[in-house]
């Protein structure tokens, strides 16, 4: 890549659901969801590096990607157009050629870099915030060469189409979160979370860990979807984290602990921790968030986390963070 070449960069923040009621399977393969969806300041940094080489009409104008992990980097390729953030990049350049302009410009290539910060696999939407920043980054890039930009709603619009989470990362803040989790509403808040998030080496797949809790319901008549969210509004707007953590509550988490029984152990030990006033699965898993006292306990928590699991990834996080953004 040359030195001096245009850049276009914004960031995405991963999220932890501090509710998340599972309803009914629906047709589409997808579940009704209730969620409350917090973004915390771990995000993902996704920039466009404009090529030297001549504009393209039609196809791709990703040449190729590249990400640099912060975090455990998995075991298969990802670098490649199956990629949430290369597949937002021809969202907005297809949307754009779609989108009746009289007359539509040729574009230049790009090389996709990724700076990835959050869990990969996770239950905290990394892959999400990847496509959200992606978005982003691409609409500056048609503004700057196309004259035009597809803006805010266009996006969202874009950003359901790519996955469920995928709007709550482009809208960050901390948001009520229906239909497949896609349809938000933003939520008051007092004050500022404070998170130790821990990813134990056990990859859940997000499908499956829907699938088996609808398996457990069958055998269970006590795993009833939890569907009211008001005990979580509540706590948030009085900015307590001891009254939050015990309004917190994940309905997948008893599929993930079913498939991965040493959460179990990591859940009753963190939790037991000073200062910790919760914790529990990050949606899917098998992340699990702690939500700590204030900064300081969450600084502690960390250190006591990281003696006990040293095998384990972990970092601190504060919420709730923006959403998707422009960077420099
Ligand atoms: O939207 P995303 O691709 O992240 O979802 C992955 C899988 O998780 C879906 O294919 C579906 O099996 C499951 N899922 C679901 N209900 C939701 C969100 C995800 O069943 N609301």
């Amino acid at each position: 890549m040359s030195n001096g070449a245009q850049r276009f960069s914004a960031s995405a923040p991963g999220k932890v659901n501090l509710h998340l009621g599972v309803g009914e399977a629906r047709s589409d393969g997808y579940h009704d969801l209730v969620s409350v969806f917090q973004a915390v300041d771990r995000r993902e940094t996704v920039t466009l590096v404009v090529q030297d080489a001549p504009p393209v009409s039609t196809g791709s104008v990703v040449t190729g990607m590249t990400t640099t992990f912060g975090v455990r980097c998995p075991e298969e390729h990802i670098d490649a157009p199956f990629n949430l953030a290369w597949r937002a990049v021809d969202a907005v350049v297809d949307e754009y050629r779609r989108s009746g302009a009289e007359v539509v410009t040729a574009l230049p290539p790009v090389h996709i870099e990724v700076d990835k910060q959050v869990f990969v696999a996770g239950g905290m939407a990394g892959g999400s915030a990847d496509a959200a920043a992606a978005l982003v980054a691409a609409d500056a890039y048609l503004a700057e060469f196309a004259g035009s930009e597809l803006g805010r709603d266009t996006l969202h619009r874009l950003a359901a189409q790519l996955g469920a989470d995928v709007p709550f990362s482009l809208m960050g803040g901390t948001a009520l979160g229906t239909g497949r989790g896609d349809e938000l509403v933003e939520m008051l808040t007092r004050g500022s979370t404070h998170w130790v998030f821990l990813n134990p080496k056990v990859g859940i797949p997000t499908g499956q860990a829907f699938g088996l809790l609808d398996d457990l319901r069958h055998n269970d008549p006590a795993l009833v979807p939890r569907l009211g969210t008001a005990t979580v509004a509540r706590a948030l707007t009085r900015g307590d984290a001891h009254e939050l953590g015990r309004a917190m509550h994940n309905d997948l988490e008893a599929a993930a602990t079913t498939m991965r029984p040493i959460l179990v152990e990591i859940l009753a030990f963190a939790g037991a921790l000073p200062g910790v006033a919760r914790s529990m699965v990050s949606g899917s898993g098998p992340t699990i968030a702690l939500l700590c006292r204030d900064a300081a306990a969450a600084e502690q928590v960390l250190g006591q986390v990281r003696e006990r699991y040293p095998d384990y990834e972990s970092f601190g996080a504060t919420g709730p963070s923006p959403g998707a953004q422009a960077a420099q």
